[in-house]
């Protein structure tokens, strides 16, 4: 088994790459807002940040890799991704192309863990990471969005060059554990790799911000998405606040333990400097086997289908 030392939580920058006019989470977030998030996290330990040049066309990344730039590059790890769909044409070197841009925006010369963002097409472009292991501008290998099959074919395609997956980042909160039907999170388990599961809080549906008579942003994705269901999980994020009393913490940190109590490394979307404390108050807390079965079956009978619209079934 490998040692990592990887924080417990993981810091996601989606939200970053809304633009005025580009909005998938409706609070269009400026570099000064974001400064207070980067130094409380890093003060806090949560050093390991999730980002892509797909969030806002490589707007995240800009955000990120400058608030970064005083910092020591030891001192913080950097995970981004190759978007298939973005990659500019059809040759051999797409995805190094694409990583070029990211280090660029990223201020640096290797990111610790880079991911092949969706299973396009996993004969085409997972070979294209081994040249980016060996010369040092990759550290670590990830898949995201892959099924058990297609991680076990990219597994097999690197290990032929000696190489092995060491992460998957795939879509798990309570409302959507297709990862954990489909054995993916006992196989990263057994092969010592880092699940990490993103969507923990649902955007926010599962926060406990956001009820009917407060949803969520109207003109955002999020919102078109979410607000539907804001009657259905009701009684779940009743459930999550009702847990979270007990211990003196927010519907949030109780779903976010979740995830970590089932293996997971749950990279939250940050948005807020006042939420850094409370991925801190996540990790250290207990949940007992009745809180989990309790919750589980709250958010089996809320009957709501969260796949995302880019996301295929895990089974
Ligand atoms: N690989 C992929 O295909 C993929 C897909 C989706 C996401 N991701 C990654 O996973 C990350 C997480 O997903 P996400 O950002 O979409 O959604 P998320 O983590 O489920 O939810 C983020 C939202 O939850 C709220 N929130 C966060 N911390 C909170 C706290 N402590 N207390 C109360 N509310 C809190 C914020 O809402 P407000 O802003 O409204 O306060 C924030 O915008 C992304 O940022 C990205 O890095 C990867």
């Amino acid at each position: 088994m490998t040692t990592r030392h990887e924080p417990k939580i993981a810091l996601g920058t989606w939200a970053w790459g809304d633009t005025p006019t580009g909005q998938v989470f409706g609070n269009y977030l400026t570099a000064a807002d974001l400064k207070p998030v980067v130094d409380g996290a890093m003060a806090a330990g949560l050093t390991l940040w999730d980002t892509a040049y797909a969030y806002g066309s490589g707007e995240s990344e800009s955000k990120l890799g400058a608030l970064l730039k005083d910092y020591p590059r030891d001192s913080y790890q950097l995970s981004t991704k190759f978007t298939p769909q973005m990659a500019a044409g059809d040759s051999d070197h797409e995805v190094a192309d694409m990583l070029a841009g990211s280090l660029k925006r990223l201020n640096t010369d290797f990111i610790d863990i880079y991911w092949i963002h969706n299973p396009a097409d996993v004969e085409k472009w997972t070979p294209q990471l081994i040249p980016l292991v060996k010369s040092g501008k990759i550290k670590r290998v990830g898949v995201s969005n892959h099924n058990l099959a297609q991680i076990k074919r990219a597994n097999e395609i690197l290990g032929e060059a000696g190489i092995q997956i060491s992460a998957v980042q795939n879509h798990f909160s309570l409302l959507y554990r297709s990862s954990e039907e489909a054995g993916i999170i006992d196989y990263c388990r057994e092969h010592d790799i880092t699940f990490f599961a993103y969507m923990v809080l649902e955007q926010g549906l599962l926060s406990g911000r956001y009820d009917v008579d407060h949803p969520l942003p109207a003109d955002s994705m999020r919102g078109n998405i979410y607000n539907a269901v804001l009657p259905q999980v009701s009684a779940l994020t009743a459930g999550l606040r009702e847990i979270g009393a007990t211990q003196n913490a927010s519907a949030a940190e109780v779903a976010t333990a979740y995830a970590i109590a089932k293996g997971t490394t749950p990279i939250i979307g940050v948005t807020k400097a006042k939420y850094i404390p409370s991925e801190a108050k996540a990790m250290a807390l207990n949940l007992s086997v009745t809180d989990i079965a309790k919750l589980e079956a709250l958010a089996q009978a809320a009957n709501v289908d969260t796949k995302g619209s880019w996301e295929a079934p895990m089974d």
